[in-house]
């Protein structure tokens, strides 16, 4: 989202800091972005060019004695260098970890100095609020969370897309209406809000309107304001997995919480996904998931329970069935699901054979093909190609 911004319209931002700066006698203003994101650094660089040849940026600007620049500082593109006494090492030059607050930024930030850091979305909407006063953002969203909000949609959805609501929007307008619903042929099964480390709503939640009270007290967080939609294909336990693979690479380490706990919660899901978990590890699940929320220092680790939390939530049933009956529902955990051929329906048209990656498919053209079960590595490729649906998952 921040980057369609910074694409799109980097004088929004560039507008709204030399406004932060004028309202809090700030001179200096850092745009800290991703170096893969050349286009947005591009665009920026550019945008902030213009501004200064226009006199809005500078020693003086238009006369007022005030003064004002920006610069860009890139990122190597660490997740950890968006909290913010991270974000202010990497600025420095030093590795980018988080350290303990209180000092906070606001009292002694970067280069020591007092800093205030915001959004990328917040400084594009200062201009437009200074422009059309409070009450007039206070009339659009909900009680406490006011204005609008920028979200990535994505996932199994019609349309895909950028989107900006209002806060309060209920996820059902948001997936049926904005993103045309799932695919025909397939049911929504859960909404995972909040980037990584955020948790997944189930579909029967879909009425709950999106502020951020409303998604803390189901279990997850706005956070970076990705939204993907999962279809009745997509296996919960793996989803934990995936997040935590991902929290697990990304923790800084500082913390014995945070760098071992994601290690431990991403080995037990491991386990649980191919069938060898037992009960009591979903109860030592919920104890490490609790501690390191609790005892971690920063934002990543703090919410890094989030996508375990609730899958544990609102799919325990499937987590149970990987458990107790070795079997993963959605048919997605590789270790829980075997590949066969329906020998009544195979016609022997041969076009899984030659895209089959492990070797495993025997069969002559026009005759019943087999698949070899201990050359098969799941890949999945058969059942993709065969447009007679002759390969069966179970
Ligand atoms: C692990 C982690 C990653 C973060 N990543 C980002 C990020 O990519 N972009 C961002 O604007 N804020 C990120 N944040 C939040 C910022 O630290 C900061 O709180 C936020 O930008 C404040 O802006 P706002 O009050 O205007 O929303 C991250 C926080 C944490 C803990
Ligand atoms: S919580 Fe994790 S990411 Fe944050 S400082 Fe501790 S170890 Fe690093
Ligand atoms: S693609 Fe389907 S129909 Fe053709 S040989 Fe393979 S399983 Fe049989
Ligand atoms: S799942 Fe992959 S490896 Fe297994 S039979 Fe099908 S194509 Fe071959």
């Amino acid at each position: 989202m921040d980057r369609g911004v910074l694409e799109g319209d980097p004088h929004s931002v560039i507008e709204g800091m030399i406004i932060g700066g004028y309202a809090m006698g700030a001179h200096e203003g850092v745009i800290y972005v991703r170096e893969e994101y050349p286009l947005a650094v591009a665009r920026l660089s550019e945008a902030i060019l213009q501004a200064q040849r226009a006199d809005l940026l500078g020693k003086d600007i238009l006369g007022s004695g005030f003064a004002f620049n920006i610069s860009i500082t890139k990122g190597a593109g660490a997740f950890v260098c968006g909290e913010e006494t991270a974000l202010i090492a990497s600025i420095e030059g030093r590795v980018g970890e988080p350290r303990p607050r209180p000092p906070y930024p606001a009292e002694k930030g970067l280069w020591g100095k007092p800093t205030c850091i915001n959004n990328v979305e917040t400084w594009a909407t200062v201009p437009v609020i200074v422009q059309r006063g409070g009450a007039w953002l206070s009339a659009i969203g909900t009680a406490k969370s006011k204005g609008t909000k920028v979200f990535s949609l994505v996932g199994n959805v019609v349309n895909t897309a950028l989107i900006e609501v209002p806060m309060g929007t209920t996820l059902a307008d948001v997936v049926n209406e904005i993103g045309g619903g799932v695919p025909a042929g397939r049911v929504c099964k859960a909404v995972q809000t909040g980037g990584p480390s955020g948790g997944c709503i189930p579909a029967e939640k879909l009425d709950l309107p999106v502020d951020y009270e409303s998604l803390a007290q189901a279990g997850s967080i706005m956070g970076s304001g990705g939204m993907i939609v999962m279809d009745d294909h997509t296996c919960m336990v793996d989803i934990a997995k995936y997040f935590l693979g991902f929290l697990e690479d990304e923790s800084c380490g500082k913390c014995f919480s945070c760098r071992v706990g994601t290690q431990r919660m991403k080995e037990i899901v491991d386990r649980i996904s191919k069938g060898s978990g037992s009960e009591e590890d979903l109860r030592l699940l919920e104890d490490l998931a609790w501690m390191v929320g609790e005892t971690s220092m920063c934002g990543l680790g703090q919410s890094a329970p989030n996508p375990v939390l609730t899958t544990l939530r609102y799919f325990r049933d499937e987590y149970l069935a990987h458990i107790r009956d070795h079997r993963c529902p959605a048919k997605v955990c590789k270790e829980l699901i075997t590949y066969t051929i329906d020998p009544v329906i195979c016609n022997g048209c041969g076009a899984c054979i030659s895209l089959c990656s492990g070797s495993a498919i025997l069969g002559e053209k026009n005759k019943l093909h087999t698949i070899e079960q201990a050359k098969c590595n799941k890949c999945g490729s058969c059942l993709e190609t065969c447009n007679f649906d002759a390969v069966l998952v179970n």
